[in-house]
């Protein structure tokens, strides 16, 4: 049974969050997946909420998927893009936050490039705070909704085998994964390249496989991430060709294994870099129901939140 209040007023990361929270989410989440599908997709349950969308990095997916939690809510949405704000021209992120909390701001949605930057801000300002990527530290809602698709998929997460695969080291998305699965019982490995896989990962209690096939035959599910070129200062592989032919999912590799798995991608996907356009698009990849239920998982989020403030 899931509690019926989430343990934490921000949601700046899965490491500050238990099971009975993600539970919580996830019940909460199936409500308002069966709202978004019906003819009237909007609820006024954050009818007196005003939520800003602070982005501080680029965005599509993530930020239309706050944006029209936060609509069909009934939350004020502003939005607000560093690259056409006074950022360049020198506001400090306090300033900035505390200009946009003026204007009676009740929550912030911030996705930033220095990990922590929720957390600083959370001691500094009174909104609530959802982080919606924080450099390569945390990116919660991503591993929400991927749990939960997957739990929607194969009936639970528990027990489940879930590889991990790509750029690790500069991955978000696969820390908070880590973090949320195995908090839900399941079983999980990171594959890519030695020289993407961060030391500390050995004691996250992870598995860890340099062969893609070894990995594939041994999961139920595999993310496959994408190469996190716009944070690599160095080379960490000799070419994207290269890393498509030891780590690339095609077809091919994909139905030469002896089970059907499920394929999940957080996107952008890079086409035939870590996944070709065959098995993106194939029935056996999630990639849209992970788009779907990430409004549905945003909207239990904001809403669990909110009701903390009575
Ligand atoms: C991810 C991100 O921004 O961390 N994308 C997303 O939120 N859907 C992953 C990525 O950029 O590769």
């Amino acid at each position: 049974m899931a509690a019926d209040k989430l343990s934490t007023r921000h949601l700046l990361g899965i490491k500050d969050i238990n099971r009975e929270d993600i539970e919580l989410i996830f019940e909460t989440a199936d409500n308002f997946k069966d709202v978004i599908n019906r003819p009237i997709k909007r609820v006024p349950s954050l009818r007196d909420i005003t939520i800003a969308n602070i982005f501080f990095e680029n965005s599509t997916r993530t930020k239309l998927s706050f944006e029209l939690a936060e609509k069909r809510l009934s939350a004020d949405v502003i939005n607000f893009a560093a690259s056409s704000s006074s950022v360049s021209k020198g506001e400090t992120l306090i300033d900035t936050v505390n200009n946009i909390l003026a204007m009676k701001v009740d929550m912030v949605v911030m996705r930033h490039p220095y990990a922590g930057a929720g957390q600083f801000l959370s001691r500094h300002i009174e909104a609530q705070i959802v982080n919606a990527g924080d450099g390569a530290h945390e990116h919660p809602t991503q591993a929400l909704l991927d749990a939960f698709s997957i739990r929607e998929k194969l009936g639970d997460v528990a027990g489940k085998k879930v590889v991990i695969v790509g750029d690790i080291l500069h991955s978000r998305v696969a820390i908070s994964n880590i973090l949320c699965l195995q908090k839900l019982g399941a079983e999980v490995m990171v594959c890519g390249p030695a020289t993407l896989i961060p030391k500390h990962m050995a004691s996250l209690g992870v598995r860890i496989e340099h062969n893609l096939i070894k990995a594939l035959n041994w999961c139920d599910v595999a993310n496959m991430l994408r190469i996190q070129l716009e944070r690599q200062d160095i080379k960490y592989f000799p070419s994207l060709r290269e890393y498509a032919m030891m780590y690339g999912l095609d077809k091919q590799l994909l139905n030469s294994l002896d089970k059907e798995i499920v394929i999940m991608h957080p996107g952008p996907i890079n086409r035939g870099v870590e996944i070709t356009s065959d098995v993106a698009d194939s029935n056996q990849s999630i990639i849209l129901d992970q788009v779907e239920n990430g409004v549905a998982v945003r909207m239990a989020v904001l809403y669990l939140l909110a009701s903390q403030r009575d």
